[in-house]
């Protein structure tokens, strides 16, 4: 019996140990036909040798301009596909003011190598008839850009239209919105300026501001002359607060953009969560001009163009006095909402 024992033990040691040489066995057989049976990539659908590196920002930058050019020639998805570029919605719109500063925000920002800019304003959400083209064609209007990227567009006739927020929350109830804001008078009459100079253009001749600006009858401020509620920003911003919360918005200092623009980009980074890229390497301050213009790098610079900075009348004092003092409670109610305070008059 006492014999018998360790034989047996051997015997089932014996079993099990062919029992685990034999399931190794196997499973090396199985993993190599498994491998042997992988399916061949049919060649249309591999991709080029796997370009996992993603374009150099920088280079982007430049090779956006080619693929501007190859949209318009009807680039095939494949082109676009190879290049690995989407068109994004917005994940950030620049919503206004007229003329507070809102291309230059927007060519300012388009330095950030994760921002891709909409070039042209698109005017989907207070265009009626652009909004009923539905959302494709909104997307369609926006450049290629790399999935990480943020795609930015500008239209300043956003922050003053009616149905405005209302569109734009339904497309995304969680958007970044910008608002670029200069002292509210130089705002009016920057917005007159613009005017004037179309109407000259056309050979059109056209009030003075101060007839525009001041009620003639009361000698009050005009506040039915656009420019002039333009200007009354909290007004405006109230209407989008039904829809969006205040920590949405994030407001831009036209005035120090103009004077100091790093500052104010730092800002907006931090705003849209993207680390500080812009430097004092992109900006340049242009005597002849007058203003910063962009540096995106040794070869590659631009100033805005001439329509923005242009030399505003003169207009009489005491008018000026008027507006900043009707202006004067409703940019207290701004900063209040807003948290920013400006020595605005
Ligand atoms: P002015 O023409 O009154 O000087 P918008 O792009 O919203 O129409 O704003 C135009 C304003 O942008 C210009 O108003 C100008 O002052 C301002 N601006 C800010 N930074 C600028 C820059 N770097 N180059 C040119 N204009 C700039």
């Amino acid at each position: 019996m006492l014999f018998k024992q360790p034989a047996l033990l051997r015997q089932k040691l014996f079993v099990l140990g062919s029992l685990a040489l034999g399931s190794l066995l196997y499973l090396v057989a199985r993993v190599g036909s498994l491998e042997r049976l992988q399916p061949i990539c049919p060649v249309d659908s591999r991709a080029a040798p796997h370009t996992h590196e993603q374009i150099p920002l920088r280079t982007l930058q430049y090779k956006r301009g080619l693929l501007h050019e190859l949209r318009r020639g009807n680039a095939t998805k494949e082109q676009n596909l190879l290049h690995h570029l989407v068109q994004q919605l917005p994940r950030a719109i620049i919503i206004g003011v007229r003329k507070g500063g809102t291309r230059a925000l927007l060519e300012m920002l388009n330095l950030h190598p994760a921002v891709v800019k909409a070039s042209q304003e698109i005017h989907f959400f207070d265009n009626d008839k652009n909004y009923a083209r539905g959302i494709d064609w909104y997307r369609e209007k926006m450049p290629y850009s790399l999935p990480h990227q943020i795609t930015i567009e500008k239209s300043p006739a956003y922050f003053i239209t009616e149905e405005v927020p209302e569109r734009i929350f339904k497309m995304n109830s969680s958007i970044k919105l910008l608002v670029i804001v200069r002292e509210p008078t130089t705002r009016a009459i920057s917005d007159y300026t613009q005017v004037l100079e179309g109407k000259e253009r056309k050979n059109k001749t056209y009030h003075k501001f101060e007839k525009l600006a001041i009620d003639a009858g009361t000698c009050e401020v005009n506040t039915k002359y656009k420019a002039v509620r333009t200007s009354i920003y909290t007004k405006h911003l109230e209407r989008w607060l039904k829809y969006f919360p205040v920590e949405q918005f994030h407001i831009v200092d036209g005035d120090r953009l103009i004077t100091n623009p790093l500052p104010e980009l730092q800002l907006v980074e931090k705003f849209l969560n993207l680390p500080s890229r812009i430097s004092q390497y992109n900006l340049y301050f242009n005597a002849t001009r007058g203003f910063y213009c962009l540096r995106f790098n040794i070869v590659f610079n631009k100033c805005l163009a001439g329509s923005k900075g242009r030399t505003h009348p003169e207009v009489d004092p005491s008018v000026v006095a008027k507006l900043r003092k009707f202006f004067h409670p409703f940019n207290q109610k701004f900063y209040q909402i807003t948290g920013r305070t400006f020595n605005w008059p």
